[in-house]
């Protein structure tokens, strides 16, 4: 059963930065207009970017709503009504701190002694050099108390040594089960759906496994290039920023064996599993089994856009990835022998999110020289999330002629809501305590213990990553990965 949201304090740190602004708040906002929030929850913005430096503490925190209005506008569109504004905004009080400093922990601490018995929540929307401070005042302040939470947002480290940096830190403050680490992919509605189709039919399951599966291609590419992240992105490049964490948590969860129940640490248990039964990549894998790419100048949505070394606030020799496709095997009874391909990048052709289940052919055809296409389940995380499992079938008319069509869950048309945006979702299992959908110590460690290997060829290497024109779906290599074991990307067919 759901537990119920509980009165809470959500303190967000890094409270005028991006994340806050842009996802944070306008997910909130959303809740809190579908009348999902209970009337005592407050959310307690922290920053210091706001006010100018005369300006009293009312204006910054006007000028703080006034721009987190506008967002929230923008972002929700259509959806948003003015009139739950004023509601949502009473909820949102504004205060200046620097997350460094003890002493100004006070003001924050008689502010949460009002409202003892509520659910805490400290949500850590910061660059990552500041968890351990804010971990150590929070502590230093007994803020620690009762049902306390801590959510960090990633970059969870830049490899394994700074992980477990930050886990053997933060886990001097906080208990393990007090600890959210968000991955937002976890809170796609689709991803959730994953597990609803592999575990509430039977017809899947039969059909998961080598016997009938060929290849699994995992495909998340974005059309965006850098943005203003120059600074963050240039030191972090793909494999940190989306396939140490987004891709293997997804790949884990098409892989995972059934859990006993849908607890947190059942689920957790079998990603785990799944992330250490990756094959280690050897140094020399990594030249045939891994492709990095970087954008060079080229069209986006029909306009021109520079190459990545032009971008704002990137170096022009920089070698940073913007493109990784990568082979990876599960060495299990259920998955030896099947390829799962992973690829991510931005500025490529299109923005799309999804998995592809590639089946087997069928052992013998009786339709002679007619072309018979592989079943295929694919997985469509965004845009327009949707199930679609192609099968084969007659056309009609005299000739027995075959093609493809699909069976189509469309989740639009057969539950009539919207779907919300992942972090609605998260947010909420933070405040009920359910910790499902985030990320274990265990699992985070084992990721980036995998991931190792391919950090340091590259930066041992003296090869660039591949060029790929923007706008397109990567360079050749990436098709070449797939071409090897006599296949293709979906998109290639
Ligand atoms: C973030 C990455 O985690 O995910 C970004 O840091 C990326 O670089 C983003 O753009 C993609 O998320 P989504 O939900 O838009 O696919």
């Amino acid at each position: 059963m759901i537990k119920k949201i509980g009165d809470f304090d959500l303190v967000l740190f890094g409270g005028t930065g991006d994340l806050v602004m842009r996802k944070l708040l306008p997910a909130l906002y959303h809740q809190h207009q579908d009348g999902n929030l209970p009337a005592a929850g407050r959310i307690l913005c922290l920053g210091k970017r706001e006010a100018p430096k005369k300006a009293s503490k009312k204006s910054g925190a006007a000028l703080f709503l006034a721009r987190a209005q506008t967002l929230v506008k923008d972002y929700l569109g259509a959806a948003y009504q003015e009139a739950h504004w004023a509601g949502f905004a009473a909820r949102i009080e504004y205060m200046q701190l620097d997350a460094r400093e003890a002493a100004e922990y006070a003001e924050l601490t008689a502010n949460l002694a009002q409202h003892p018995g509520r659910v805490r929540v400290f949500y850590l929307a910061t660059a990552p050099d500041l968890f351990v401070p804010i971990c150590q005042n929070l502590a230093a302040h007994s803020l620690n108390r009762g049902q306390t939470r801590v959510v960090l947002e990633k970059p969870l480290g830049r490899d394994l040594a700074s992980a477990e940096q930050i886990i053997a830190e933060v886990g001097k403050y906080f208990e393990e089960n007090q600890i959210y680490r968000i991955d937002h992919y976890l809170g796609k509605e689709p991803v959730q759906n994953l597990l609803a189709l592999r575990f509430g039919n039977a017809l899947l399951e039969p059909l998961w496994r080598r016997e009938w599966i060929r290849d699994v291609q995992i495909t998340v590419t974005e059309e965006v290039g850098v943005e203003q992240r120059a600074d963050f992105y240039d030191r972090a490049g793909t494999l940190r920023d989306m396939v140490q964490n987004h891709l293997l948590q997804l790949l884990s969860i098409v892989a995972m064996e059934p859990p006993s129940s849908t607890d947190a640490d059942a689920i957790r248990d079998e990603k785990l599993k799944v992330l250490r039964s990756l094959r280690p990549m050897a140094p020399e894998d990594v030249y045939t089994k891994v492709v990095r790419g970087q954008y060079r100048a080229g069209a986006s949505a029909g306009q021109p856009v520079p190459g990545y070394r032009d971008e704002p606030g990137v170096p022009p020799d920089s070698r940073t990835e913007t493109f990784v496709a990568l082979k990876a095997e599960i060495c299990n009874w259920r998955w030896a022998g099947v390829p799962f391909f992973l690829r991510t990048g931005k500025r490529m052709q299109e923005r799309l999110a999804e998995i592809v289940i590639n089946f087997h052919e069928v052992p013998h055809s009786i339709f002679g020289p007619h072309a018979l296409k592989p079943n295929q389940l694919v997985i469509r995380l965004q845009p327009n999330e949707s199930v679609r499992l192609y099968m084969m079938a007659k056309e009609p008319g005299d000739q027995m002629t075959l093609a493809p069509v699909y069976l189509d869950l469309d989740f639009h048309q057969s539950f009539k809501t919207r779907a919300p945006e992942p972090y609605e979702r998260l947010l909420k299992d933070v405040i009920r305590g359910d910790l499902s959908l985030f990320v274990r110590a265990d699992e985070l460690r084992t990721a980036w213990t995998w991931v190792a290997p391919i950090l340091t060829a590259w930066e041992n290497s003296t090869q660039e990553p591949k060029p790929y024109t923007a706008g397109t779906w990567g360079p050749a290599a990436s098709s070449r990965l797939l071409s090897r074991d006599g296949l293709c990307w979906h998109e290639e067919e």
